[in-house]
């Protein structure tokens, strides 16, 4: 099967190359490059021993996107391209909806052009804003709290709409709860820009000392030690969740939401003390006030992702702070 990968060269998109690639499916990668660097496609190719294509551009020139699938004959696409981060989502909501809901509107729209109809898509536990009821299974209410949510539930009820429409479609919404760690290799991993947003890049640039120390938001949450909880799954389970995918949208025509999720709930300090650990650094640490928006906590109910793609997560959490310190290891500018 020949897979259409939108932002590919992203953290979460590279990694998944990896396993398709290794499990022999041809992919081809789209991506402006917005948010990830060139030197990725290298070491996608150094790790898998394969080649691919990659078209760098932006998901949005819907005549650039039409010449590649009348030059490829693709059977199924996976869409990661987007913006993704909260804070500026809110600083800058249109170019949050620009980029995600036109590049997802544009896709649909060629695809469906050339009756390419099997597609798995990028959603976020960020859907099911603030639940009472955990863990949290798909059926949860949903709600957003900042732009960058909106626009994953708006492309969700876009992706229903379009499946009502016409049920030859067959799309898995994959909500992602808290991706972390890197390959073994130590080559990809997650490598934001500037002063990292995210709890696990902050605390590995305190571990290799690039900043002092990691403000833990908050410890008077109603949780086991005060500090916030989240579902923390290792990027390359996550990345065979979206193969187990594609084999389910491949047999059956529907539009479902699957959780990807380990549905095992970490607090902050339990990060923090593991990071050390395993890794035999220290992260020294101070407690801070609440991040505004932040919740207490949240894990997935993975019942539905066992019965239906067969998949659950089977790395721990060692295996995911081991990564993610090889990774920043050998990644020191
Ligand atoms: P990432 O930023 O590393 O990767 C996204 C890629 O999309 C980048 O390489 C970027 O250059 C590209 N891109 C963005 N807009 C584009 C456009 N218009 N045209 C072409 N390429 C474009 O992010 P990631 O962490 O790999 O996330 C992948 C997807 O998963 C995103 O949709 C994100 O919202 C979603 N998600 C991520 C997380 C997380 O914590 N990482 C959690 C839930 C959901
Ligand atoms: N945290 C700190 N200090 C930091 C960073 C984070 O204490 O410097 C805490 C947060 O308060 C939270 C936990 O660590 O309790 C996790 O925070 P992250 O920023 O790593 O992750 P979030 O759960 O806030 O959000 C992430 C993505 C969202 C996505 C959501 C669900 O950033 O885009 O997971 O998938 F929607």
């Amino acid at each position: 099967m020949k897979i259409l990968v939108t932002g590919g060269t992203g953290y979460i998109g590279s990694h998944t190359c990896i396993e398709l690639l290794n499990s022999r499916y041809e992919v081809i990668v789209v991506d402006n490059l917005s948010n990830s660097k060139i030197e990725v496609i290298n070491k996608i190719k150094t790790i898998t021993n394969k080649d691919f294509k990659f078209y760098e551009m932006d998901l949005r020139s819907e005549e650039e996107l039409r010449n590649i699938f009348s030059k490829e004959k693709i059977d199924a696409v996976i869409h990661f391209a987007g913006l993704k981060a909260v804070g500026e989502s809110v600083q800058k909501p249109l170019l949050y909806y620009q980029n995600n809901l036109d590049s997802t509107l544009t896709l649909c729209k060629v695809m469906n052009e050339f009756k390419v109809k099997k597609l798995v898509f990028s959603s976020s536990a960020t859907v099911y804003g603030e639940q009472k009821v955990l863990p949290i299974k798909e059926s949860a209410s949903l709600s957003t709290t900042n732009p960058y949510g909106s626009t994953k539930l708006f492309i969700e009820y876009i992706l229903d709409d379009l499946y009502k429409s016409d049920n030859e479609w067959s799309i898995i919404k994959l909500r992602y709860f808290n991706p972390v760690g890197a390959h073994e290799s130590g080559l990809i991993g997650e490598d934001p820009n500037g002063i990292p947003n995210n709890l696990m890049p902050y605390v590995s640039k305190v571990a290799i000392g690039e900043l002092p120390y990691l403000n833990v938001f908050g410890d008077d949450y109603d949780t086991k030690d005060g500090t916030g909880v989240r579902d923390y799954i290792h990027v390359v389970d996550l990345a065979k969740g979206h193969l187990k995918a594609l084999e389910y949208i491949d047999k059956n025509n529907d539009c479902i939401a699957i959780n990807l999720g380990t549905g095992t709930g970490y607090s902050v300090l339990d990060i923090v003390k593991t990071y050390e650990k395993v890794n035999n650094i220290k992260v020294p640490y101070k407690i801070t006030k609440r991040r505004d928006g932040d919740i207490a906590e949240c894990y997935a109910d993975s019942t539905k992702a066992k019965e239906l793609l067969n998949w659950s997560s089977e790395l721990s959490l060692d295996d995911m702070v081991k990564s993610a310190y090889n990774f920043i290891i050998k990644n020191k500018e």
